[in-house]
């Protein structure tokens, strides 16, 4: 079975940066059409159509901020004028929010990564199910985290936001499958990517955080992309309501590592 996605149509959200744009990368060279959302970096979004284009892919970029339905839903009236339909979603838009400890958090900061990650994730969610459903396919495929599972101090409103998007990934899948629509979701551990910026430029920071990866090295963008056009393609079809964790054996309780 080939792991490819020729004539797919996929929307990526938060596709200008980080993962989203390695996915993107990775979707056009597997040979689908990307609809790149995006919030914020216009320039960014612009010179990533232009890349793609110049090697012969196509796509094309979308504002919208996936934390307000109605623009969630006028962009997927926006798809649909393009394409007429759509054939996979991945759910990459997300913030981490503040390191505030629960009881020092602002209920402001806290509501705006709950809206972006869980409602931004399930108003797409929703869009695309309203169309995959009655086409009888289709593909949703959500980015979680190593903490869907594991605890993360200072980071309670992200930790609830991926815990809460593991699980709504499972009764998604519950309610589509019989419908021949896949609900999955892709947890990265600790990429090097714009939303570890602070880490990466802190040396012990991120010897700290190497001790907690047996693999011992943070991920590539592109190590998520890879498992994102797997899980798209027919090299999946039997997949459906699970985590799937790239994360290099982070999600392993690496305190427990003993190598002698
Ligand atoms: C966060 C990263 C973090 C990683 C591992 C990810 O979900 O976005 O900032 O390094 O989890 O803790």
């Amino acid at each position: 079975m080939d792991i490819e996605l020729k004539g797919k149509r996929a929307l990526v959200t938060g596709a200008n940066s980080g993962v989203g744009r390695a996915i993107v990368r990775a979707y056009i060279r597997a040979g689908a059409q990307v609809a790149i959302n995006y919030v914020a970096h216009p320039g960014a979004a612009r010179n990533l159509v232009e890349e793609l284009t110049r090697e012969g892919g196509q796509g094309f970029a979308y504002r919208a901020d996936v934390s307000d339905p109605e623009a969630v839903s006028t962009m997927f009236a926006g798809i649909d004028d393009v394409w007429g339909g759509l054939d996979i979603l991945v759910n990459c838009a997300g913030i981490d929010g503040p390191r505030e400890l629960a009881w020092e958090a602002r209920i402001s900061e806290w509501r705006r990564v709950i809206e972006t990650n869980l409602f931004g994730a399930f108003y797409c969610a929703q869009e695309a199910l309203r169309r995959m459903v009655p086409a009888g396919s289709g593909v949703v495929i959500n980015l979680t985290s190593v903490h869907e599972q594991l605890p993360w101090s200072g980071y309670s409103a992200y930790t609830a936001s991926k815990a809460g998007l593991g699980m709504l990934t499972k009764t998604l899948a519950q309610e589509a499958g019989r419908h021949g629509v896949r609900v999955l979701a892709l947890a990265p551990g600790a990429i090097q990517s714009p939303i570890n910026r602070s880490v990466l430029e802190d040396k012990e920071g991120l010897a700290q955080l190497l001790t907690r990866i047996p693999t011992e090295r943070l991920g590539d963008p592109e190590d998520v992309a890879g498992m994102a056009v797997v899980l798209a393609s027919d090299a999946a079809r039997y997949i459906t309501g699970t985590t799937v964790y790239v994360d290099g054996g982070m999600s392993l309780f690496p305190g427990f590592t003993h190598w002698d």
